[in-house]
C-alpha cells in the first residue's frame, strides 16, 4: 500500500512544471511534519510545500469520505483532527490556514459530496453571481457562507424566471420545469443550510427545519393546483415565492448569518491563541 506514492511518482513522467508538481505530490503527500511518514521519512521543511498542502487536503477528504472499512466523519470531526495534528502530522501553518478557510472548504464539500447535487451543480457553476430583476440580490442578504449565498442567488434566478414568463404570457411552458427546480433547490439548499446550522450549533434548528418542510409541502400543493387551475395557481405560486423570499430568506436565514459570524470569530480567536502559545 505504501508503494502507491513511489508508483504514482513513476507514472507521472514529464518535464513540464505540472508533471514535476504532480510527481512531488504523489511522492510526498504521506510524509509527516514530525518525520514519521512515508516513503522517505522526511521531516518539516524538507517535505516539499505541495506535499505538505496535499497531506492536509488528502486527510480531510479521506476522513469525510465513506470507505468499506469506515463510515464518513463529519467535517467538524475532520477539522478537529487536523487541529489536533498541527505540528505533529501536519505543518502547523498549513493546518491553521486550512482551518481559517473553513467556510470555503465547507462550500466545496457541500457542492461535491455524495454526488447528491446532480444537475444543479452545473447551474451553480454557471449561474449569475448578481441576479437582478423582479427580485434582486444585494450584499445585505449574504450569510457569510459562500455556497449558501450561491443557493439563495439561485432561488432568486428561479423566481425571476417565473416572473418574466408570466409577464410575457409564456408561463404554461415553463411552470413544470420551474416546479422541478424548486424541489431540487429545496432538497439541496435545505440540506446544506441545516448542515451549517448543525456545524455552528444553531439553537433554533428544529423550528427552522419545519419551515423548510413547509416550503416543500407548499410547492407540492402548487404542483397539484396547477394541473387544475393553471392560470390562478401560477400567479399564486409567484406571490408565495416572493413572500417566502422576504419572510424566510431575508429574515429567518439572516438569523443564521449572525450566528455564523459570531462562531467564525471564535475560530479565528482560537487560531490566534494557538499561534501565540506555539
Ligand atoms: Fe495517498
Ligand atoms: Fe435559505
Ligand atoms: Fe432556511
Amino acid at each position: 500500500m505504501k508503494r502507491h506514492t513511489i508508483i504514482g511518482a513513476k507514472l507521472l513522467k514529464g518535464r513540464e512544471e505540472t508533471f514535476s508538481a504532480a510527481r512531488a505530490i504523489a511522492l510526498t503527500h504521506h510524509e509527516r511534519w514530525d518525520g514519521s511518514g512515508y516513503p522517505g521519512g522526511l521531516k518539516g521543511d524538507n517535505i516539499p510545500l505541495l506535499g505538505r498542502i496535499c497531506a492536509v487536503a488528502d486527510v480531510f477528504d479521506a476522513l469525510t469520505s465513506e470507505r468499506p472499512y469506515k463510515t464518513a466523519w463529519t467535517p467538524q470531526q475532520a477539522f478537529n483532527f487536523i487541529k489536533d495534528q498541527r505540528g505533529k502530522q501536519f505543518d502547523p501553518y498549513i493546518a491553521d490556514a486550512f482551518i481559517s478557510c473553513k467556510n470555503t472548504i465547507m462550500g466545496i464539500y457541500m457542492m461535491y459530496r455524495n454526488g447528491q447535487y446532480g444537475d444543479m451543480q452545473y447551474d451553480y457553476l454557471n449561474m449569475d453571481d448578481n441576479p437582478q430583476g423582479w427580485l434582486s440580490w444585494n450584499n445585505s442578504l449574504s450569510i457569510g457562507i459562500k455556497h449558501i449565498d450561491m443557493q439563495h442567488k439561485y432561488l432568486i434566478t428561479i423566481i425571476n424566471k417565473l416572473y418574466d414568463a408570466v409577464e410575457s404570457g409564456n408561463e404554461a411552458n415553463i411552470v413544470i420545469p420551474i416546479i422541478n427546480q424548486l424541489f431540487e433547490y429545496g432538497n439541496i439548499h435545505f440540506k446544506s443550510e441545516e448542515q451549517v446550522m448543525r456545524d455552528y450549533n444553531y439553537p433554533a434548528i428544529e423550528s427552522h427545519r419545519i419551515l423548510h418542510e413547509d416550503f416543500i409541502n407548499k410547492v407540492k400543493s402548487y404542483r397539484q393546483l396547477i394541473t387544475e387551475f393553471p392560470l390562478v395557481a401560477i400567479r399564486d405560486l409567484l406571490i408565495f415565492l416572493r413572500e417566502w423570499f422576504s419572510r424566510h430568506t431575508e429574515k429567518e436565514d439572516s438569523k443564521i448569518a449572525k450566528y455564523v459570524s459570531m462562531a467564525s470569530e471564535e475560530v479565528q480567536a482560537e487560531i490566534g491563541a494557538q499561534r501565540k502559545a506555539g
